[in-house]
């Protein structure tokens, strides 16, 4: 799927947080010790859960924030693994909002604006949570929009999520191009017509989903060459 044909007419960049701009396994990281030899399948068996309770939530219509999500998702995946230890379940909750960012992401977006580009986040998280992560990596200067699911109250790749950003920058679809690493969440966005980047941190395997990607990138760092006027 990788592509060198860059992309035309973009005027701005919008990107999901979790995964893309912020490193969801970096909360586990900073209490490795506390969880030893299960912390990876902890972190992992967290990020899933939490993404299937955000479709499951969906379907079902009965929406709940991000950070409610996030929260039920620990308490399945600490259970899971038979730990019960209340003051780790809050302190891998609180570093959730002190994620690290990806190490090229502040160079990528300081790029992008250079070429005159809006920035934006179009994320699950809530305004709270995010607000956070982006003062946590001081890109607050970098990023000029931050747009929440809160606002339409039902989770991405529901195409009302994709919307948001149309309407919130006032561009036509063609003029977005949508970032993310999680595959499904590039689909969704391309079968609403963004123009979409897939940065493919992971290497896995394409989606079989309906949208396709415009690029593949293996990091942010490749984006500003993806661009072109
Ligand atoms: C988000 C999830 C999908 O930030 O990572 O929206």
């Amino acid at each position: 799927m990788s592509n060198t044909t860059p992309i035309t007419g973009i005027s701005a960049c919008v990107f999901d947080a979790y995964g893309t701009l912020f490193d969801v396994h970096s909360a586990v990281g900073r209490h490795r010790p506390r969880l030893g030899r299960q912390a990876d399948e902890v972190s992992a068996l967290w990020r899933n859960r939490q993404l299937e309770y955000t479709w499951l939530r969906s379907l079902m219509g009965r929406h709940a924030d991000f950070w409610q999500v996030t929260g039920e998702a620990l308490d399945f995946a600490l259970a899971a693994h038979g730990i019960d230890d209340a003051d780790l379940r809050a302190d891998l909750m609180a570093a959730y909002l002190e994620l690290d960012c990806y190490p090229e992401v502040p160079a990528a977006l300081d790029q992008l604006k250079a070429r005159g580009m809006q920035t934006a986040i179009l994320s699950n998280g809530t305004p709270r949570m995010l607000a956070a992560a982006v003062a946590n990596s001081n890109l607050e200067n970098r990023i000029d929009a931050v747009l929440s699911i809160e606002s339409v109250k039902v989770y991405k790749p529901d195409p009302r999520v994709y919307q948001l950003a149309v309407e919130s920058l006032q561009l036509p679809t063609e003029a977005i191009v949508f970032l993310s690493s999680n595959a499904w969440d590039a689909a969704g966005a391309a079968a609403f017509g963004l123009r979409v980047a897939w940065v493919n941190r992971f290497r896995q395997h394409p989606e079989r989903l309906p949208g396709r990607p415009d690029v593949e990138i293996a990091t942010l760092a490749e984006l500003p060459g993806q661009l072109a006027a």
